[in-house]
């Protein structure tokens, strides 16, 4: 039978890394520092982290009690937890919105490896600082250089997901996971000792509760959701990987725990270096491949080696954790290959690799010669971040919020959670937990997804 053949992580350790893994990512450095910033510091900090435990954990927990319930991928726990039912091709989505988010997902990737070898060769202390930001535009507008890089981000997961889940995924994460904290303390610990840190310091802390509207609110909500990776399968698939010993709860809080650690010090470091260059904030791609290249071009100005090495330590920190992610992201894709269509790991690899990367090659070439490739106004990048971050993520959610509070039997939700009555927190958490899972999380995801479209 094809699940004793299934593979499971080595223990808690393990779990936690491989999801803080994919929790911790691009969202955490270049969305979580600016939306704080922008949104009340630490008030918006406040309603992140209730968003995280009252919205986000609900349906962590979701994914992950489907996921160890039916030990399968996405479209296999329908199968077996919901047997001949249309359940099993709505999971289709969930397969499908992984696969988008890694194409484009892995672009940006390959520019983070473009970067570091810029800071690896000194690469920014030589450019006038004024010609940093269409430097940026000017690289990924090139047909050839980006796809090559985009190539090789991918190729290192598809590489890294053949290795099967305990010696690929499970490898990987252990390490990697426990450096990238290493790497962003290192880089915080720098960065507040640079002149006007303190700036960055109050933009990211200071208190300001009248900034929390309901639209604060919202962002909020999406952004601590879109942190922890949910909706699209990726914890569902990894906590298929969890044995029946291990605590769903406790792996669920430590996830959360861990990328809000990453997402606090990403932000200090990030706008500390900011401030200090005397750089205007912003999201997105532009925070990174922007600001701080003119960060580092400012500091080389006077100590050229060390701005070159931090500059190498912080895109170093940004392909892991792009990385990490990806690994998650492609797992969903890969696992459903070999369960339903029945492939080896190898192959279902490499029809995935070829697949994603078909699809990233487009997304890497709508910022040059196939921009003028538009779908509701968005150039092919645009339209596939859009529609997996505020269409498929949200759609997923509801999905699997919506099927462990409905379609399961209470008794097996129960069961899987307490691993049989026998964990005494999670059974005195149960009701609770239930309770937002059945109605809570179902309803203010649907506020999110159509405000998402609607504004
Ligand atoms: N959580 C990732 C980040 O913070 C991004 C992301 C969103 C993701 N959805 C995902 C990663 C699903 C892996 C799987 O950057």
């Amino acid at each position: 039978m094809a699940e004793n053949k299934r593979e499971n992580f080595g223990g808690r350790f393990a779990i936690i890394m491989a999801m803080a893994g994919s929790a911790i990512g691009l969202g955490n450095i270049w969305r979580f520092p600016y939306l704080a910033g922008e949104h009340g510091g630490a008030a918006f900090i406040l309603v992140y982290i209730l968003s995280s435990v009252f919205l986000s954990l609900p349906i962590f927990l979701s994914e992950s009690i489907i996921g160890r319930r039916s030990k399968s991928n996405t479209y296999g726990a329908m199968k077996k937890l919901a047997p001949g039912t249309r359940w099993k091709w709505l999971s289709i989505i969930t397969i499908l919105a992984p696969l988008i988010i890694v194409s484009y997902y892995s672009v940006v990737g390959g520019w983070s490896i473009e970067y570091l070898v810029k800071s690896l060769t000194f690469g920014f202390n030589s450019v006038p600082k004024e010609e940093i930001t269409s430097l940026f535009s000017e690289f990924i507008s090139r047909p050839y250089a980006p796809i090559l890089f985009h190539t090789i981000f991918l190729g290192t997961t598809a590489i890294i997901l053949t290795a099967g889940v305990k010696s690929g995924i499970e490898k990987f994460s252990n390490w990697s996971v426990p450096v990238l904290f290493l790497l962003i303390l290192a880089i915080l610990l720098y960065s507040l000792t640079l002149p006007g840190a303190m700036g960055g310091v109050i933009y990211m802390a200071k208190p300001d509760f009248s900034k929390i509207t309901s639209k604060v609110i919202l962002a909020a909500m999406g952004q601590s959701f879109y942190s922890l990776s949910l909706g699209v399968g990726t914890i569902l698939v990894y906590s298929s990987y969890v044995s029946k010993k291990e605590n769903l709860l406790v792996s669920g809080l430590g996830t959360a725990a861990f990328d809000l650690m990453f997402a606090l010090m990403a932000g200090f470091a990030v706008m500390t270096a900011v401030f200090s260059a005397g750089v205007t904030p912003g999201a997105g791609p532009g925070l990174i491949f922007e600001s701080l290249p003119y960060v580092f071009a400012t500091m080389g100005e006077s100590a050229p080696v060390l701005s070159g090495i931090i500059a190498t330590v912080f895109f170093v920190t940004i392909l892991i954790s792009a990385l990490t992610s990806a690994v998650s992201l492609m797992e969903v894709g890969v696992a459903y290959l070999i369960e339903e269509m029945k492939m080896k790991r190898k192959w279902a690899t490499f029809t995935t690799f070829i697949g994603t990367w078909t699809l990233g090659c487009f997304c890497s070439l709508s910022f040059g010669p196939l921009g003028g490739i538009q779908f509701f106004g968005k150039t092919i990048f645009g339209f596939c971040d859009w529609i997996s971050s505020n269409f498929l993520m949200a759609l997923g959610a509801l999905l699997f919020s919506l099927f462990v509070g409905w379609k399961m039997k209470k008794s097996d939700v129960y069961d899987e959670f307490t691993n049989g009555g026998t964990l005494k927190v999670n059974v005195r958490c149960f009701k609770p937990v239930y309770f937002l899972i059945r109605y809570i999380a179902p309803i203010v995801i649907l506020i999110i997804f159509l405000s998402g479209i609607l504004l």
